[in-house]
């Protein structure tokens, strides 16, 4: 057990980088009109009824105003073979967008294509979390394929191993 040379969120976020998770892109509208967005793994469901998720958003991100402003997003979870725009919407780049393919949905959202599931929300609540905001969503659109996940585990991100299932 380590205790001494490094500091407890250290260890957190040691600790939480051995925790494997799957990836999601979650975008919005930002207040000019133009897509904003981000890689996010702190995606969970929290409730069938009625059908609420949330995500969490740090304090020094560029998008957490747009989320904040508009009021709605879409999550989009990411299959095996997206981990290029995976790192894309993780990087401070300003247009992210440009050489993706994406679209606007009829809600007003930007929606990439080709991800396993995506996940249209109105978020009826935000929380202050010391240097996060958790943004907690009703799902008011829903549309899920049949593809394999990406994973994220300690900074890389992959598919299920081939074995994963016997
Ligand atoms: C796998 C992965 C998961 C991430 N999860 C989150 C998250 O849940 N919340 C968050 O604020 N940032 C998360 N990040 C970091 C953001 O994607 C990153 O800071 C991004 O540059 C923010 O973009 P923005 O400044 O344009 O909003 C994650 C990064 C990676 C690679």
């Amino acid at each position: 057990m380590q205790t001494d040379v490094n500091s407890n969120a250290d260890i957190l976020k040691a600790i939480m980088g051995s925790y494997p998770t799957g990836v999601t892109i979650i975008t919005t509208e930002d207040v000019e009109g133009k897509p904003a967005g981000l890689t996010a793994n702190s995606f969970v469901s929290v409730s069938l009824e009625p059908l609420l998720v949330l995500f969490c958003v740090d304090a020094r991100a560029g998008s957490l105003k747009a989320f904040r402003q508009a009021g709605r997003f879409a999550v989009h979870i990411l299959a095996e073979d997206q981990n290029e725009v995976c790192w894309r919407f993780s990087s401070r780049e300003p247009n992210k967008f440009d050489d993706v393919e994406w679209s606007w949905s009829e809600r007003r959202l930007p929606i990439l294509p080709q991800s396993l599931g995506l996940m249209e929300c109105q978020t009826v609540q935000t929380v202050e979390a010391g240097d996060h905001t958790i943004f907690i969503g009703e799902v008011v659109h829903i549309e899920k394929t049949d593809k394999n996940p990406l994973l994220y585990f300690r900074r890389k991100v992959g598919s299920i191993p081939p074995n994963w299932f016997e």
